[in-house]
């Protein structure tokens, strides 16, 4: 088993005459992890003086901007770096926007550039419950925030100073997965969406979709013989290297690692080249029915 796909990029964005990736669609609608070992993001002198857990506020891990102003979340309330970690963040998101609109042109004008975050709190001892434990092998879901079948495009780069990798496991493929929990996942109790969603539990209508991306979230970090013993591959992404996954469809576990960026986008299944492969459709054809309801 090999989910890793290599590319020797260098560089970002785009410069007439160099040789640079390009239409890789297929390969991440596979389940591939598009690895690029040469892709660096340099920090400036100054940033690297931002390579500091103790920049994030304690209460949260990541520290992350949103929307258009950038708007920082998640710095220690006393730092004086706030503008610094934004302006490091948002160049993040600068590099990340231009790799995936060349690596990706069939996405284009249908991907939306979601939160950037920062992560500089090392991974061992970040859990806090089975559930947030992402040494766990899992898919992407969030109780809060339905994503209703739109996908999870994440670009993640290791930015740590002394040459300690983030160590991740992946997982078997997303249907081979589905397949073993589905038929013990129970639908939702009726109502349910509504009320949580009126109560501001859930951000918007948690669909069938959300109820079973959830179940398989959490069944897959509990049962442990799975975690230990199914089909998996443990992959070491070096500082100053690139990987780009869909991050709802790729079974995935960080178990070691410190000081990362992280870009997420949002895309419509249907804006896939092919929808066929996404998690929506492989559920709604394994049960038979839709699931955006
Ligand atoms: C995750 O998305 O589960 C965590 C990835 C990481 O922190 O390396
Ligand atoms: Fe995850």
């Amino acid at each position: 088993m090999s989910c890793l796909k290599t590319y020797d990029d260098t560089e970002w964005f785009t410069h007439a005459g160099q040789a640079f990736t390009q239409n890789v669609e297929a390969d991440l609608e596979a389940g591939g992890v598009l690895w690029f070992p040469k892709l660096r993001f340099e920090l400036t002198d100054a940033e690297q003086a931002l390579l500091d857990p103790s920049l994030v506020d304690p209460k949260t891990k990541n520290i992350s901007i949103r929307g258009p102003d950038a708007q920082l979340k998640g710095a220690a309330p006393t730092s004086n770096r706030q503008e610094e970690l934004r302006q490091m963040i948002r160049r993040y998101r600068d590099h990340a926007s231009a790799l995936v609109d060349r690596l990706f042109p069939h996405y284009r004008g249908h991907l939306t550039v979601a939160n950037t975050s920062y992560r500089p709190v090392a991974v061992e001892g970040r859990a806090s419950s089975w559930r947030k434990d992402d040494t766990r092998l899992h898919v992407d879901a969030f109780p809060s925030n339905p994503s209703q079948g739109m996908r999870l495009l994440r670009v993640f780069n290791n930015i740590n100073p002394s040459g300690v990798p983030r160590a991740w496991r992946v997982g078997e493929d997303f249907e081979t997965f589905s397949r073993r929990h589905l038929d013990r996942i129970q639908a939702p109790l009726p109502g349910s969406a509504w009320l949580m969603e009126k109560l501001h539990v859930t951000k918007r209508r948690r669909t069938e979709y959300d109820h079973i991306m959830l179940q398989l979230h959490d069944r897959a970090k509990a049962d442990m013989a799975w975690q230990q013993n199914s089909e998996q591959q443990a992959v070491d992404f070096p500082p100053g290297s690139t990987w780009v996954v869909f991050s709802d469809q790729v079974l995935h576990a960080a178990m070691g690692g410190q000081f990362m960026l992280e870009q997420t986008f949002t895309l419509e299944s249907q804006d896939l080249l092919f929808p066929q492969l996404s998690p929506l459709h492989v559920l709604e054809r394994l049960k038979g029915r839709p699931l955006r309801t």
